[in-house]
């Protein structure tokens, strides 16, 4: 451990709340898919701040945004118009079926704006006294109370309780579970089409236009949680995109202004009829700054269609996996993923692995202990896949 990370780590004991356990790396400046530590070593980074910097480190075009927007207006609260909001809103509209944005600052509040559009529509829209949320197995939809109890995990939960009630889960993958749960009761449903935090699992086509289709059977909300596989990176702009899904709500966050805190709940017109004047508010959410780099993120993404990007980086770096897990089967259980979200499971505990990747300079993410996450940049390089590829298969050897 060098001098330089040895000091930032102690400052940290000393400062912070003990509620992360860190890499054993200290980041001192990013460029691209890029980052450098505190010594000047060069990183790949195939994690891009958990699916975050999706044009990659310190784009010029988003710190040109971010200088323009600062000299005309930071923040000014909802209580007034601002263009800025309306601009980010036309856009991201433009590339979706819904009709409606409400935004917010991360996440787990885009979740939250879900559930409560979710049990409020159908209240006072529908007239039904309905609150459930039914979610699946394996998901994560954040940290806030409401999303722990949607997320229901034990690991995550322990200590917090009691969580809101209203929240059901059903076995991923599994219709007749998920129609069993369904009841009067039941307002919507929460999927992510892609579940990311459960180790990059990919839910089956058909399952998921049975979801669809249960949902509108029932006539209750079809909600995907489009968090960590939204905005190009599973290689439309859209992860429910590519099965032909039109959710009637969506949440949004991560890559959506880069690396500036902005969340959004995209809602068809109908949808949003659950929300009035009053009915949910934040102080930040759409402030004018955040909008503007969001607005130019998004303007980048269409322009230099990232989608395709990431369809066609992904598929080449899919296909090299699978190629490599035929080749060691005995290190590789599965390659699973769309486009540039990816999870290579290990047949064993890959801690060990991590750590020396790490160590060659190839940043990704160990999840649920076997599975190695990938969710790099959609700018990167090909020859820097194809490094780790290299790399992955030597130390596999
Ligand atoms: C699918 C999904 N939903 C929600 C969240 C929570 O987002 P945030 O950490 O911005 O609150 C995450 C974070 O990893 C996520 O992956």
């Amino acid at each position: 451990m060098s001098q330089a990370f040895t000091s930032v780590k102690e400052q940290e004991e000393h400062l912070l709340c003990r509620s992360y356990s860190r890499y054993p790396l200290a980041v001192a400046r990013g460029k691209g898919a890029r980052l450098q530590d505190v010594d000047g070593k060069e990183y790949v980074d195939l994690l891009a701040g958990i699916a975050v910097a999706a044009l990659g480190h310190c784009h010029g075009e988003l710190c040109e945004a971010v200088s323009a927007a600062s000299r005309e207006l930071w923040h000014v609260s909802n209580l007034f118009y601002q263009q800025p909001q309306l601009d980010l809103a036309r856009l991201l509209l433009s590339t979706t079926h819904h009709g409606k944005a409400f935004f917010c600052n991360s996440g787990a509040e885009a979740n939250e704006a879900c559930i409560k559009l979710a049990r409020r529509y159908m209240r006072k829209v529908k007239q039904r006294d309905a609150c459930e949320i039914i979610s699946l197995s394996g998901c994560f939809h954040g940290r806030t109370l409401a999303a722990l109890a949607v997320t229901k995990r034990e690991s995550l939960s322990d200590g917090f309780g009691p969580l809101p009630e209203g929240f059901k889960q059903a076995a991923a993958g599994d219709l007749r579970a998920l129609r069993e749960a369904v009841t009067p009761a039941t307002a919507a449903v929460l999927i992510e089409v892609v579940q990311g935090e459960g180790g990059i699992v990919p839910l089956e086509a058909d399952y998921l236009r049975g979801v669809e289709a249960l949902c509108r059977e029932k006539d209750i909300l079809f909600m995907c949680d489009e968090v960590q596989c939204g905005m190009c990176r599973t290689g439309k702009f859209w992860a429910f995109q590519n099965f032909g899904l039109k959710p009637d709500v969506i949440s949004v966050a991560k890559a959506l202004a880069n690396g500036l805190p902005m969340g959004a709940m995209l809602a068809t017109d109908e949808a949003a009829k659950g929300f009035v004047a009053g009915s949910h508010a934040t102080t930040f959410g759409g402030g004018a700054l955040t909008s503007a780099v969001a607005a130019k993120t998004v303007e980048i993404m269409l322009r230099d269609h990232l989608d395709d990007r990431a369809a066609a980086l992904g598929g080449r770096l899919k296909r090299q996996l699978e190629d490599l897990q035929r080749r060691l089967p005995g290190k590789i259980r599965e390659v699973r993923g769309l486009g540039l979200m990816i999870g290579i499971e290990l047949v064993e505990d890959g801690q060990k692995i991590w750590q020396d990747m790490l160590r060659e300079g190839y940043i990704c993410n160990l999840c649920q202990g076997t599975t190695l996450r990938l969710l790099p940049p959609l700018i990167i390089d090909q020859t820097d896949l194809d490094g780790f590829v290299r790399t992955l298969e030597k130390l596999l050897r």
